[in-house]
C-alpha cells in the first residue's frame, strides 16, 4: 500500500514532498502556515490578496488608514470610481508580506503567493503588474495565478529578470481554460512550471457554474494529462478539491499527477488566521450546512458555511478603505446591488442585500466562511475535548498524516 512519501514532485534537480498547502485569502493561509509547509519539505502559499490591510494587521503600517483619508470625502457616493490605489504603497505592502515571509523560510520546501486576477482594484493591469513584480522582487519562490483566467499576466511580468526563475503556475478547472492560457501566451516561450487543476469541491472561489456538481477532478485531470502528453508539453499536473486524506491523494499519484494542492484539512490548525470560535464552526458543520451561492461580486460561485455572517448582511460598502474588487470602470456588483436596496427602502434603518455580499470586508473580517466541500468531515480528524469543543490542530499533524497515511485512515492528534 503506497502513500504520498513514495512519491516526489521534482521541479529540475529539486525534489519535494508532493503535498502543497493551497492560498486561502486573506490571509486564511499565514506565513506561519506556509512556512511549515516548506519547513516540512512540501511547499506552502501566502495569498496577496487584500495585501495593505494584512500588512497593516501584521507589520503595524497604516496604509488603510491612509487610503481611507484620502478618498473620505467619497463614503457617501455611489459612483467608487475615484477610489485608487497608489501603486508605490501596494509595492511596500507586498514587499512586507512577501519579504518577511522568505526572510523566515526554514527547511528544502518553497513558498509561492496565491494571485486572483478578480481582485481588479479598479486598475487592473496596473495594479496586478505591481503585486506580481513586488512579489518576485521581495524573494518569493513561486507565483500561483488564480481566480481569473490570467491571459495577460505572464506579459505583465515578462521583463522581470526573476521572469525565467521563479516558478510560475496557473490554476485552471477545464482543459479550454489551459489551452487558452497556453495559446495566449505561447509568443514568451515561457511555460507555467505548473497547472492546479482545481475541481468542484474546493473552497473559495469555484471556476464552474451553478452546475458544478456534475464536474469531477478525476476526470478533469485526465483530460488535461492526456492533452499534455499528446502535445509533448512536460507541465507537472497538480489536482486540488476535495482531496481529503493520504489514500486520496496516493490515487492521484499513481495515475501520473506530480502533486496535490490541498486546503481545507488545514483550516483547523493552530497556524491557520481563522479565529478560534471560526474554526469550530467548521468543525462542528454537517453537510447541509454548507452551500456553493453566487453572492460573490466577482461572479464565481463560492462554497461556504450558510451561517457566514456576510450572507444577507447589508453593510455599507467599504471602498474608500478597501476596494479590491472594484473593476476597471469602479464598478462592483456589491456596490450596485446595495444602492439599489437603498433605494427601494429609502427609510430602513437597516439594509438587507440577499444577492450579493461586501467581500472586501466580510473577508477581511473572517466573516465569510468558505471552505471545501468535506469541511464536514474536519470532526472526523481531530477529538473532542472535555468542554464539547473539538481539538485544533498542528499544521504538522495534518502535513504529516497526508504525507504518511495509508487505507484512507486519518491519524487523530496525541
Ligand atoms: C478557506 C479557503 C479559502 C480559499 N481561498 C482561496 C484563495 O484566496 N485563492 C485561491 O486561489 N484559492 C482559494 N482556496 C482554494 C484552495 O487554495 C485549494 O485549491 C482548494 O480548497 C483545495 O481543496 P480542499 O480545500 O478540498 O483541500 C480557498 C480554500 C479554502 C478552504
Amino acid at each position: 500500500m503506497k502513500h504520498v512519501d513514495d512519491f516526489r514532485l521534482r521541479f529540475g534537480r529539486k525534489e519535494l514532498v508532493p503535498i502543497i498547502i493551497g492560498g486561502m485569502g486573506v490571509d486564511i493561509s499565514t506565513a506561519e502556515l506556509a512556512l511549515e509547509a516548506a519547513r516540512l519539505g512540501g511547499i506552502g502559499h501566502i495569498s496577496d490578496a487584500m495585501v495593505p490591510t494584512v500588512s497593516d494587521r501584521r507589520f503595524k503600517t497604516h496604509f488603510v488608514k491612509e487610503k481611507l483619508k484620502t478618498y473620505k470625502y467619497n463614503v457617501a457616493s455611489a459612483d467608487k470610481s475615484d477610489v485608487l490605489f497608489d501603486l508605490g504603497r501596494l509595492a511596500e505592502a507586498t514587499h512586507n508580506h512577501v519579504g518577511r515571509t522568505m526572510e523566515a523560510k526554514l527547511g528544502e520546501g518553497l513558498i509561492f503567493v496565491n494571485c486572483m486576477e478578480k481582485l481588479t482594484m479598479n486598475a487592473p493591469r496596473d495594479t496586478l503588474r505591481v503585486r506580481l513584480s513586488a512579489a518576485l522582487d521581495a524573494g518569493i519562490d513561486g507565483i500561483t495565478l488564480s481566480a481569473g483566467l490570467h491571459l495577460g499576466s505572464f506579459a505583465l511580468i515578462e521583463d522581470h529578470p526573476r521572469f525565467r526563475d521563479a516558478k510560475l503556475g496557473i490554476i485552471v478547472s477545464s482543459l479550454r481554460a489551459l489551452q487558452l492560457f497556453l495559446r495566449k501566451t505561447a509568443r514568451l516561450k515561457r511555460l507555467p512550471d505548473y497547472v492546479i487543476v482545481e475541481g468542484p469541491l474546493a473552497g473559495g472561489h469555484l471556476g464552474f457554474g451553478m452546475d458544478w456538481a456534475n464536474y469531477d477532478l478525476h476526470m478533469i485531470t485526465a483530460e488535461i494529462q492526456q492533452y499534455l502528453t499528446t502535445e509533448k508539453l512536460d507541465i507537472p499536473v497538480i489536482p486540488a478539491g476535495g482531496i481529503f486524506t493520504g489514500s486520496d491523494a496516493v490515487s492521484f499519484l499513481e495515475k501520473g499527477a506530480a502533486a496535490v494542492q490541498v486546503a481545507t484539512r488545514f483550516t483547523v490548525s493552530k497556524e491557520c488566521g481563522l479565529p478560534a470560535d471560526v474554526q469550530q464552526e467548521y468543525f462542528r458543520a454537517s453537510e447541509t450546512d454548507i452551500e456553493v451561492n453566487t453572492i460573490s461580486p466577482t461572479g464565481y460561485p463560492m462554497r461556504m458555511l450558510k451561517s457566514s455572517p456576510a450572507i444577507g448582511a447589508g453593510i455599507r460598502p467599504n471602498c474608500e478603505a478597501y476596494g479590491y474588487l472594484l473593476d476597471g470602470s469602479g464598478n462592483c456588483a456589491y456596490v450596485t446591488a446595495y444602492n439599489r436596496e437603498v433605494g427601494s427602502h429609502p427609510d430602513a434603518k437597516k439594509i438587507v442585500v440577499m444577492d450579493k455580499t461586501c467581500l472586501c470586508t466580510h473577508m477581511r473580517n473572517f466573516d465569510c466562511w468558505t471552505c471545501g466541500h468535506y469541511t464536514y468531515r474536519l470532526k472526523d480528524t481531530t477529538r473532542r475535548l472535555a468542554d464539547g469543543s473539538y481539538q485544533i490542530l498542528s499544521a504538522e499533524h495534518i502535513f504529516h498524516d497526508y504525507q504518511f497515511s495509508t487505507d484512507q485512515k486519518i491519524a487523530l492528534p496525541a
